[in-house]
């Protein structure tokens, strides 16, 4: 449904997202598909919706550097680039602070990346909402980015129940992502913000190193979380030294991703039921079949990679 942005629709979008659901808004750059960042279980509904097979780490949308400060650690660079271009489209990739984002949004990352958007009607929603929006871009998996809510209904069609029109787009193109954890930048993505413009505030920006396993084309993630531990998959029972990690009950399992077989909550438990299970002790964290529908995919999809990393070192 698309929903002209008045102060009601801004405070019915609010009560959704705080109740865990999805909510399509307009930002300067690109649509946002947004749900409560802090909620493991909102944003499994983002990645169900995209239905992307893979769990990338999302962007922090937040109110304002003050509110970026309590998911982030900022360094100097960061607070010059903030100071230059917030509100704006810049994403900065940051430390994350823990607890202050689920750790299905970062994708298991130890950062983040967080952008305080310019766009009037993501701010509202931002403002009513009070707390920060994970939000990618508003499209299924592997279509183009939409600039306007007609482009959103179109795309998503009825995976989304509320479609906040906010015009087109006046950037359309997505946020720059600096990585401003060190004292020179990293320029992870071009975007809608010149390197030009970006450089006279930060001085000269580095390219993402190049590795022959990582994927270097713009916006691609170029680190994964894995765990210590080897991971086996498809696990029927542990072995000795092993860590279970059961899904729909497994008999005897550690952790359970979900005891009730529920997809989306296994997805939200995943990163940090790895992390629970990869104990010094423990040489293999092996996991019971995850069914490969819906966002089951993704699920193993990350297993998947977590278990070949000593052969690709996805982990770099
Ligand atoms: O303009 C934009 O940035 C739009 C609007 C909606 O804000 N959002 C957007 O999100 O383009 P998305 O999910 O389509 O792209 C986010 C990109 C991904 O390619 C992801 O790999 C990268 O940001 N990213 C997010 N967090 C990261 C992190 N901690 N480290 C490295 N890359 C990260
Ligand atoms: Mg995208």
């Amino acid at each position: 449904m698309i929903v002209q942005p008045s102060p009601e629709a801004v405070a019915r979008a609010a009560e959704i997202l705080r109740a865990g659901g999805l909510v399509a808004l307009p930002t300067e750059t690109v649509y946002g598909l947004a749900a409560d960042a802090r909620s493991g279980e909102a944003v499994a509904r983002i990645y169900e919706a995209k239905g992307r097979p893979r769990f990338n780490p999302l962007i922090a949308h937040v109110a304002d550097r003050a509110a970026a400060e309590r998911v982030a650690v900022f360094t100097p660079l960061a607070a010059r680039l903030a100071d230059a271009f917030w509100p704006g489209p810049l994403t900065l990739v940051l430390e994350k602070r823990p607890g202050a984002i689920s750790d299905l949004a970062t994708a298991g990352l130890d950062s983040v990346g967080v952008r305080v958007p310019a766009h009037p009607v993501a701010r509202a929603v931002l403002d009513a909402f009070g707390g920060p929006l994970a939000a990618p871009s508003a499209n299924r998996s592997g279509a183009v980015s939409p600039t306007t809510a007609a482009h959103v209904a179109d795309g998503l069609g009825d995976r989304v129940e509320f479609i906040l029109d906010g015009g087109p787009c006046t950037v359309g193109l997505e946020s720059a992502i600096v990585d401003a954890r060190g004292d020179r930048g990293v320029l992870l993505r071009p975007g809608g913000l010149s390197r030009e413009n970006l450089e006279a505030i930060a001085g000269p920006l580095e390219d993402p190193a190049p590795a022959g396993d990582r994927p270097s084309a713009p916006g691609m993630l170029t680190s994964h979380y894995a765990p210590r531990a080897r991971v086996r998959l498809h696990a029927e029972k542990r072995r000795p030294g092993e860590a279970l990690l059961g899904f729909g009950g497994t008999p005897g399992a550690d952790l359970d991703l979900s005891p009730a077989g529920d997809l989306r909550e296994a997805a939200a438990n995943l990163f940090c039921m790895l992390r629970d299970l990869d104990a010094p002790d423990i040489t293999t964290i092996a996991v019971a079949p995850v069914p490969e529908t819906s966002l089951g995919e993704a699920i193993n999809d990350r297993l998947q990679r977590a278990s070949v990393k000593r052969v690709y070192n996805f982990n770099l």
